[in-house]
């Protein structure tokens, strides 16, 4: 994850998992591991290990070239003060291989879980 993305988790670090966070400012962040770039944080990843982005849009930006698979959960409803968005995902390059839909209820928008894999 970003930097920026490491920031705004309520609770810090998420359990039960590696919490690596691309940074060129901070030297240290807790209970994280601090890459650099993203070159070297792939360096420090393992072939064994499934490798996930979780934002944000910088992130997302600069990694979706090299995704295998998009684990989307897309919302039906946009705050106004929204400022980062998830890139276009380009329909020549991804298709969707699964779609699961929830119509909105009395306080929750729809929503979807939709999964794509690389063309
Ligand atoms: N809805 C969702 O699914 C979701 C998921 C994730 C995040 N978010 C939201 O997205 C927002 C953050 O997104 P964002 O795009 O503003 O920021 P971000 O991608 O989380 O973080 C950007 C920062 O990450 C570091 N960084 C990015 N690429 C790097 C690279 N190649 N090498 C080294 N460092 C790199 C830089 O940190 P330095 O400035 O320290 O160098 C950069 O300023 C937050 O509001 C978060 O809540 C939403």
């Amino acid at each position: 994850m970003g930097r920026r993305t490491f920031e705004s988790l309520p609770g810090g670090a998420l359990p039960n998992r590696r919490n690596i966070v691309l940074s060129r400012t901070q030297p240290s962040l807790s209970d994280c591991e601090i890459f650099p770039s993203l070159e070297h944080a792939l360096e420090g990843c393992s072939h064994e290990e499934d490798v996930f982005i979780i934002g944000g849009a910088t992130l997302y930006a600069e990694t979706l070239p090299q995704a295998h698979r998009l684990y989307i959960t897309q919302i039906d409803d946009m705050p106004a003060q929204a400022d980062a968005f998830f890139p276009l995902i380009p329909a020549d390059e991804w298709k969707k291989v699964h779609e699961e839909r929830y119509a909105p209820s009395e306080n929750i928008p729809g929503y979807a879980f939709i999964d794509y894999i690389k063309v």
